[in-house]
């Protein structure tokens, strides 16, 4: 059996803790896009881990983990992951890493601040625009180009004479050294040489495998749908396909046979960075659901925005997505509200619309319109069981269900993997 973790907001939605509860049965677990910009939070016996590089799958010894061709990956902080997240199993991470995998290199995130992405889009930082963007222009560094010294240098030599001529007056690029930048790919790349490899083939293998054996094989998606490179809130967005559209692509697999695709959503909505967001609150609600949600960025630290829960942005993930059912995170932090309220459509230049517009300055000038549902006042932080949880979340609950043409699988009510209700 084949699942995937799709976000089906901007990112932050819970998938981290998701795949963590799910990988204890998976023989695989693929990371297939994005790079350190996502940060996944874990629970693992007891101890708080934020996984940007290795799967959040990686914390049973006997799983697989891949970082599949979709991905860009920063070395230095893949070997910091790599060894905490070993130490603290007391066993190696069995870490395949895909040859086609793009490598961001340290002229990535100055590119990122000499060009101004950072600030005028909010992005984390991590030269995940730059680094796809040279895959792109086809100067990129791959993974496999570690295990050629003398083809990685001869390719760096070219990328730092290209940046040099870009940027004449940049002291960063004038100090830039094929050299010195080979050096350090190679030695943070050390203990990853023997597992650069074909990823596709191996990832073909273990699903043909478990549709006939009953193994699991997870794939962890990373942000959420709506920062989609192509039919997210645009230009406001990452630079990878985040949706189960892009899933294929990303692992070099056509069609690939995913029978569970769980669409991982907040009970309420956030984003972090600019961008439009026509549900926010500021203020009042919008910081009491911050507080109590803890929502500050795992990768940046940076508060997230926050506010209702919105159905034209989920439909339009869930269009992108496919998912057969639901994971409700987060359901506890509305607690104690009187009323919920539920964007159902916009209000755009006078009309009420019910799609979701592409452009992000479309969406800059939608006006939300809610329904009010009554809430729930008291804590079901202890609540197990779905019977259990108060008649007003069974009913906004399955108001999110409904609209979305999917069951709920999981509801999460706090962050450990026992805080969790499975549903069926
Ligand atoms: P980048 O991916 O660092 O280029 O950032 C582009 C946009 O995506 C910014 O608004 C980021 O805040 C947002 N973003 C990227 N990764 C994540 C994530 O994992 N969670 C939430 N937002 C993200």
């Amino acid at each position: 059996m084949a699942t995937a973790i799709l976000g089906m907001q901007w990112g932050d939605e819970g998938k981290g803790k998701i795949t963590h509860l799910l990988a204890r049965k998976a023989s695989v677990v693929v990371r297939y896009s994005g790079g350190p910009n996502a940060g996944h939070t874990v629970i693992d016996r007891g101890v708080k881990f934020g996984t940007h590089q290795v799967p959040a799958g990686a914390f049973y010894p006997g799983t697989r983990c891949v970082l599949a061709s979709g991905m860009v990956i920063d070395l230095a902080v893949l070997r910091e992951e790599y060894e905490t997240i070993s130490a603290h199993l007391d066993n190696e991470i069995d870490l395949v890493i895909s040859e086609n995998a793009h490598l961001i290199l340290p002229y990535h995130r100055t590119l990122e601040e000499l060009e101004g992405s950072g600030a005028a889009i909010g992005t984390t930082r991590r030269g995940i625009g730059p680094a796809y963007r040279d895959k792109a222009a086809r100067i990129g560094i791959r993974a496999g180009d570690l295990l050629n010294p003398t083809r990685l240098r001869e390719k760096l030599a070219y990328r730092v004479t290209l940046l040099q001529r870009l940027w004449p007056a940049s002291e960063e690029t004038a100090a830039l050294s094929a050299a010195g930048l080979a050096d350090g790919l190679l030695d943070a790349g050390r203990p990853f040489l023997s597992s650069i490899g074909d990823t596709a083939g191996m990832i073909r293998d273990a699903l043909s495998s478990a549709s006939t054996t009953g193994e699991e094989v997870l794939f962890e998606g990373a942000q959420g749908a709506l920062l989609d490179i192509d039919f997210g809130t645009y230009p406001c967005v990452t630079s990878s396909a985040t949706t189960f559209a892009g899933l294929g692509q990303a692992i070099g697999i056509p069609n690939p046979c995913v029978e569970r695709r769980i669409g991982v959503v907040k009970a309420y909505t956030t984003r972090v960075g600019r961008g439009s967001f026509p549900t926010e609150i500021t203020g009042g609600i919008g910081a009491r659901l911050q507080e109590k949600g803890g929502e500050f960025g795992v990768t940046t630290g940076r508060s997230r925005r926050c506010g209702w829960l919105d159905l034209v942005a989920l439909k339009h993930a869930a269009r992108l997505n496919g998912p057969t059912d639901l994971a409700i995170t987060k359901l506890d932090v509305l607690s104690g509200l009187p009323e919920i309220e539920i964007c159902v459509a916009y209000r755009l230049r006078g009309e009420r619309i019910v799609h979701f517009p592409l452009a992000d300055e479309d969406l800059a000038l939608c006006q939300p319109i809610y329904e009010t549902l009554v809430g729930w006042e008291e804590g079901i932080e202890g609540v197990r069981k779905y019977s259990d949880l108060p008649q007003e979340a069974h009913k906004y609950l399955e108001r999110i269900a409904a609209e979305l043409g999917a069951p709920i699988g999981l509801v999460s009510i706090g962050p450990a993997p026992e805080e969790t209700i499975a549903i069926g």
